[in-house]
C-alpha cells in the first residue's frame, strides 16, 4: 500500500474504533486481499487522484484570489481586469470535465467487465449464498454442507489458485452482499440468480455487511469469512458434514429440543427438526457469532438469545418462544453440544 492508502485506512480504522463496534465491519476498500477487490481498488485510488488534483485546483485559485483581491486598508483604486465572455475558458471548462467523465466511466467500466467476465475455472469451489431477513444461508452444494452467515472458503496462492465461485439468492427482499476487502458490492435479489467470485490471497476473517437496505436489522446483517490454507479447509468441511451425535446425558435435552417449536424454522441433521426458515443447528458452535454477527457466540450470549432473542436484535424474526427455566437450561445445553 503506498501512503495515500494507508492514511485512507487509517482514517477509517480510526473512526471504526471511535464507535467502538468490533463486530461490524471496516469497510475498507483500500486493503484489498483478492482480485475482484483489486480492481474496486485501482478505480477507487484513480478517482480519488483526479477527485484531489480538481480539488487542489480549485482549492489553490479560489485561495489565490481570495488573498489577491481581498479588501485593503488602502484601496488603490485599480480594478482587477474584467473579462466578459471568452471562447478559450468556455470551452477549457466544457471540454476538461468531459474528457475526465470519459476517464473515470472507462476506468470503471473496465474494471466491472474483468471482474464480471472472469471465467469460471473448472475446479473453481461452488458456494450458494441466500440473504434473508436478517442473516445468511450459505450452503456448500458439493459438500451437502449448510451452515450460516460464515463462509469457509480455501485460500488461493500462486502456485494453487483456488477461486470461490457464489451464487447470491434472495429468500424474500433485496440485499447486497458486500466483503469490502475480497469484492465490490453484488445485489442479491429475490427471483434472480447473481454472481460474484473470490480468490482471496490470505489468510484470516473477512468482515462484510449487507449493503442494500433490507429492514430493520440491515445494519445487523453481518457476515463473515473464513479463509484457511486448505488443509484447515478440508477440516472444518469434514467435521460439518459428521453426523451430529447426542450425549446420553443430554437426551432429555435434545427431547425438550425437539418438542419445542425451534424444529419449524431450525434444522439440525440427523433429527427431526428440518426447519428452513431460520439457520442451520447442525453445527451451531463451530460459528464464531449468534445472530448473524450481532453478538460472540458465548455460553451467556447463547443462553441470553435463546430466552429472549428480541434483546440482542430487535425486531429479528425469532420470536421470545417464553420457555420457563428448566427448558431454557436443556435447550441451551443441547445447542451447546452441536459442535
Ligand atoms: Cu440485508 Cu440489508
Amino acid at each position: 500500500m503506498d501512503f495515500s492508502a494507508r492514511l485512507i485506512a487509517l482514517l477509517f480504522a480510526t473512526a471504526a474504533f471511535a464507535f467502538g463496534q468490533d463486530l461490524h465491519p471496516i469497510a475498507n476498500v483500500f486493503n484489498p486481499k483478492a482480485t475482484p477487490a483489486d480492481s474496486v481498488y485501482n478505480v477507487s485510488m484513480l478517482m480519488l487522484a483526479i477527485c484531489a488534483a480538481i480539488f487542489v485546483v480549485v482549492g489553490g485559485l479560489l485561495t489565490f484570489t481570495i488573498v489577491r483581491y481581498r479588501r485593503r486598508k488602502v484601496d488603490d483604486g485599480h480594478e482587477p481586469a474584467q473579462v466578459y465572455g471568452s471562447n478559450r475558458i468556455e470551452i477549457a471548462w466544457t471540454v476538461l470535465p468531459i474528457l475526465i467523465v470519459l476517464v473515470l466511466s472507462m476506468a470503471t467500466a473496465r474494471a466491472v467487465v474483468a471482474v464480471q467476465n472472469k471465467r469460471m475455472p473448472a475446479d473453481a469451489f461452488k458456494v450458494t449464498v441466500v440473504g434473508h431477513q436478517w442473516w445468511w444461508e450459505i450452503r456448500y452444494p458439493e459438500l451437502g454442507i449448510v451452515t450460516a452467515n460464515e463462509i469457509h472458503v480455501p485460500l488461493s496462492t500462486a502456485g494453487k489458485p483456488a477461486v470461490t465461485a457464489l451464487r447470491l439468492e434472495s429468500a424474500d427482499v433485496a440485499h447486497s452482499f458486500w466483503v469490502p476487502q475480497l469484492a465490490g458490492k453484488t445485489d442479491v435479489i429475490p427471483g434472480i440468480t447473481n454472481t460474484m467470485w473470490i480468490d482471496p490471497r490470505q489468510t484470516g476473517i473477512f468482515l462484510g455487511n449487507c449493503a442494500e437496505y433490507c429492514g430493520m436489522q440491515h445494519a445487523n446483517m453481518l457476515l463473515r469469512v473464513i479463509v484457511e490454507p486448505p488443509t484447515e479447509f478440508e477440516k472444518w468441511a469434514i467435521a460439518q458434514t459428521q453426523r451430529v451425535l447426542t450425549d446420553p446425558k443430554l437426551e432429555s435435552a435434545r427431547a425438550t429440543f425437539l418438542s419445542i417449536s425451534c424444529v419449524n424454522c431450525h434444522r439440525v441433521s440427523g433429527t427431526p427438526a428440518n426447519g428452513t426458515f431460520g439457520p442451520d443447528l447442525s453445527h451451531l458452535m463451530s460459528r464464531a457469532t449468534l445472530g448473524s454477527g450481532v453478538v460472540a457466540n458465548t455460553p451467556e450470549n447463547l443462553r441470553a438469545w435463546v430466552k429472549d432473542p428480541q434483546v440482542a436484535k430487535p425486531g429479528n424474526l425469532m420470536p421470545n418462544m417464553q420457555l420457563n427455566s428448566r427448558e431454557l437450561e436443556e435447550i441451551v445445553a443441547y445447542l451447546s453440544s452441536l459442535k
